[in-house]
């Protein structure tokens, strides 16, 4: 029985007023996710992930020009109020940045940041707080609670910032966690200790994810969906395992070939895809993957493939040779 949305975003345009015109950062962007669910958002730097986030939570700037539909629980976020989005945001949706010291205070002690999202977003009275502030540490596991509460961010190491973003984010109990980039500024045994910490903690909660990175191979033990992006367009989407051992889109294919796989140690297989993301200012005619693509035709440079069905369920891939790119792979799944 296929569950009801949480959050379905359908159609989501995202442009930036500039000098040179509009810049169109976003073009259509469609996905859903159901309650609990982990998924993750993958592409190359600049594919649209951050814009796209941001425009759900309100947090775009002043020149964006953003429309679509963003429903949480039926409410278009959208088209919501920033007071009323103030409050969806550390309330109804917690956000996890790259960059904890762009977020936390410089000069407030760690503890006194968690009481303040504590208090915003639950009925909470300040003793209740200063005790679901220690919970809240003990669960994203920082050590020694009460004494780490008096320090301040200065004093963390990056990983341990990182907790504390968490924490704050689970602190108004959130139906959603987006986390942008969450671990790319950390070491990589750190990394996977974050990742499984956003797994844990959101899953005790109830809360689901969205993942965003640029590293498809964080995502094997996290996410249960995956959506990847190019150029500001969803290229494929599909459960975890389609996406791994099914991928159709050759965009796809690019991207697991350049990460490491926990599952293939060999490193000798690691290429990364040729050339570069486009600029949203010249986008390629057709599909905009092609001028990077050892599989396009000329039909690639004239019509721009529609996001279809293959294969499994809810397996989606905008590619004209999509179901010829599965039926030649399979049979030999490693890519
Ligand atoms: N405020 C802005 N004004 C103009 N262009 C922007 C702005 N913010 C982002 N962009 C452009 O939008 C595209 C997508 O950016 P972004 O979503 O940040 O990529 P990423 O997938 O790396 O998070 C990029 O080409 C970026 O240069
Ligand atoms: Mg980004």
């Amino acid at each position: 029985m296929e569950q009801t949305s949480l959050l379905d975003v359908r159609d989501l345009t995202v442009g930036f007023e500039s000098p040179y015109g509009l810049i169109q950062a976003v073009n259509g962007m469609s996905f859903t996710l159901k309650q609990g669910e982990r998924i993750g958002i993958v592409g190359e730097s600049g594919s649209g992930k951050s814009v796209t986030a941001h425009a759900i939570t309100g947090l775009q700037p002043s020149n964006a020009r953003v429309s679509g539909e963003a429903r949480l629980d039926g409410i278009d976020l959208l088209r919501i109020s920033k007071r009323e989005m103030r409050r969806v945001r550390g309330g109804r949706i917690g956000m996890v940045f790259q960059n904890p010291l762009h977020c936390l205070n410089p000069a407030m002690k760690i503890g006194a940041q968690i009481e303040e999202a504590v208090l915003a977003h639950t009925g909470a009275d300040k003793n209740e707080a200063r005790q679901r502030v220690l919970e809240l540490m003990d669960q994203v596991g920082i050590p020694s609670p009460s004494r780490s509460a008096q320090e301040f961010p200065h004093h963390f190491s990056g990983g341990m910032r990182q907790r504390v973003m968490i924490a704050i984010a689970l602190a108004c109990k959130p139906q959603i966690v987006i986390a942008d980039e969450p671990t790319t500024a950390l070491d990589v045994t750190i990394q996977a200790q974050i990742i499984d910490l956003l797994a844990e903690t959101c899953e005790t909660y109830g809360a689901a994810v969205i993942l965003i990175t640029h590293d498809l191979g964080i995502l094997a033990g996290f996410a249960e969906r995956i959506v990847v992006m190019y150029a500001g367009r969803v290229a494929e989407q599909g459960e975890v395992d389609s996406i791994y051992y099914q991928p159709a889109h050759p965009y796809t294919l690019g991207l697991l070939q350049s990460v490491t796989r926990i599952d293939e140690a060999r490193r000798d297989r690691l290429v990364p895809i040729a050339g570069n993301p486009p600029s949203p200012v010249l986008l390629p005619s057709g599909c905009v993957f092609h001028p990077r693509c050892p599989y396009a035709q000329t039909v690639c440079r004239e019509q721009a493939p529609p996001l279809e069905r293959v294969g499994g369920f809810d397996h989606m891939a905008a590619c004209h040779f999509a179901d010829e790119i599965v039926a030649q792979r399979t049979g030999n799944n490693a890519p």
